[in-house]
This record gives structure tokens, C-alpha cells and sequence, in this order.
């Protein structure tokens, strides 16, 4: 089963195949901030240490809220994100106050899928 690493919280978590970031952080006390749990927000906002890889691709939301500036830093919105491996993510106070009161825009540079 995939693991996923919440190394800001220092919480390693076993997870089932295609689990949500973010579902997965408030089932089992992983600690990611949140508010909406819809893609609106920005609250979720974490970077993708390492498994970039194992994650499903970008959704609409995500392009909206992150635009190709967080997306192609490795960022994404846990809240909107589904696991199928081994992955670590971290989050940062400062960051998740910009994605916040980020515009919502439509990104014109190449996103990862
Ligand atoms: S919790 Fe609001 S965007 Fe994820």
C-alpha cells in the first residue's frame, strides 16, 4: 500500500490505492491546513518532496488556484490530489498565504500531469 509522508507533521501514513491527500490527512491526523476541501481556498497547497510520479494528474482547480507558477515548482492542492504510490509532501506557512490570496488564473506555461 502506498505510504504517504507528511514530513511537516512528521506523520508517515499506510493509505489504500487512489486515496485523497487531504481525506487521507484528516482521517489519520497528518495535520495538512485546510478550509474548503473543494480546490477554492489554496489552504491545502503542498509541495511535492519526492513521488511526484504517483500522483494523479493536475485537476482544473488546481491550474485555476496554483496557475503555472506553484504547479511547475511542484506544488499542488492536497485536497484535489489521489496517492497510487509512495509519496512525501510538505506545506509552508508563508506559501499557503500566497496561493491564498493568489488571483484565480488560467496557467499558460506546460503543467505536469
Ligand atoms: S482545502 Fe481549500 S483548496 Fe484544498
Amino acid at each position: 500500500m502506498p505510504v504517504i509522508n507528511y514530513s511537516t507533521s512528521n506523520k508517515k501514513i499506510e493509505v489504500p490505492e487512489n486515496s485523497n491527500i487531504l481525506r487521507m490527512s484528516l482521517r489519520y491526523d497528518g495535520e495538512l491546513p485546510n478550509r474548503c476541501g473543494g480546490g477554492t481556498c489554496g489552504t491545502c497547497v503542498c509541495k511535492i518532496e519526492d513521488g511526484y510520479k504517483n500522483l494523479d494528474k493536475v485537476k482544473h482547480a488546481e491550474r485555476k488556484k496554483l496557475g503555472g507558477e506553484y504547479l511547475d515548482m511542484g506544488y499542488r492542492l492536497g485536497c484535489q490530489t489521489f496517492v497510487n504510490g509512495d509519496v512525501t509532501i510538505s506545506w509552508d506557512e508563508e506559501i499557503t498565504r500566497q496561493v491564498k490570496k493568489r488571483k484565480i488564473t488560467m496557467p499558460k506555461t506546460t503543467i505536469k500531469s
